[in-house]
């Protein structure tokens, strides 16, 4: 299982992509999932319903001997740990790819993606990326060092 970790516009879509072709590999992605429901993307109340139910999914597939990506963003060290412990039980390897990219780097990418309204993701503001930059626990060495490579 690969958790693909980082703010909006730090690149897991765009990652998740190229490694579920290469891999191959099975990928998650919540905000695809509800765009393709018909639910705002901001609708957090159906996001965590969504979450909870994909990690689900995942779990089965991982049953299965499928490699999954979960491109939920991770943004809490504890949402980490729940899925690290939930593979692991199941006997999984797990890896943990931080995409660390700085604030004014996020910014352009999501100008230019809001612009282009790609179909899967939602306009995302300066104001909301600098909050919830504040809410975002960066993964530290030693929590990188304790998954599979
Ligand atoms: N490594 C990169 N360097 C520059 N731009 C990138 C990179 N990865 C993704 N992008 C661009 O940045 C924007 C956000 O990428 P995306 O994969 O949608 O991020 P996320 O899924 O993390 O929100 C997209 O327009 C994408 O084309
Ligand atoms: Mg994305």
């Amino acid at each position: 299982m690969i958790l693909l970790c980082g703010l909006p516009g730090a690149g897991k879509s765009t990652l998740a992509r190229r490694l579920a072709a290469e891999i191959p590999a099975v990928r998650l992605c919540p905000d695809e999932w509800l765009a393709h429901l018909g639910v705002d993307l901001h609708d957090a109340q159906a996001r965590e319903l969504l979450e909870r139910q994909l990690w689900r999914h995942a779990q089965d597939l991982l049953r299965l001997g499928q490699t999954v990506i979960l491109e939920y963003g991770f943004w809490s060290r504890a949402e980490r740990e729940e899925m690290w412990l939930g593979a692991r039980a199941l006997g999984a390897a797990v890896e943990l790819r931080y995409l660390s990219v700085p604030l004014e780097e996020l910014h352009r990418r999501l100008q230019s993606r809001n612009a282009a309204g790609d179909w899967g993701t939602a306009p995302i503001t300066r104001d909301m990326l600098d909050h919830w930059a504040t809410l975002f626990e960066p993964p530290t060495p030693e929590e990188l060092a304790r998954y599979d490579t």
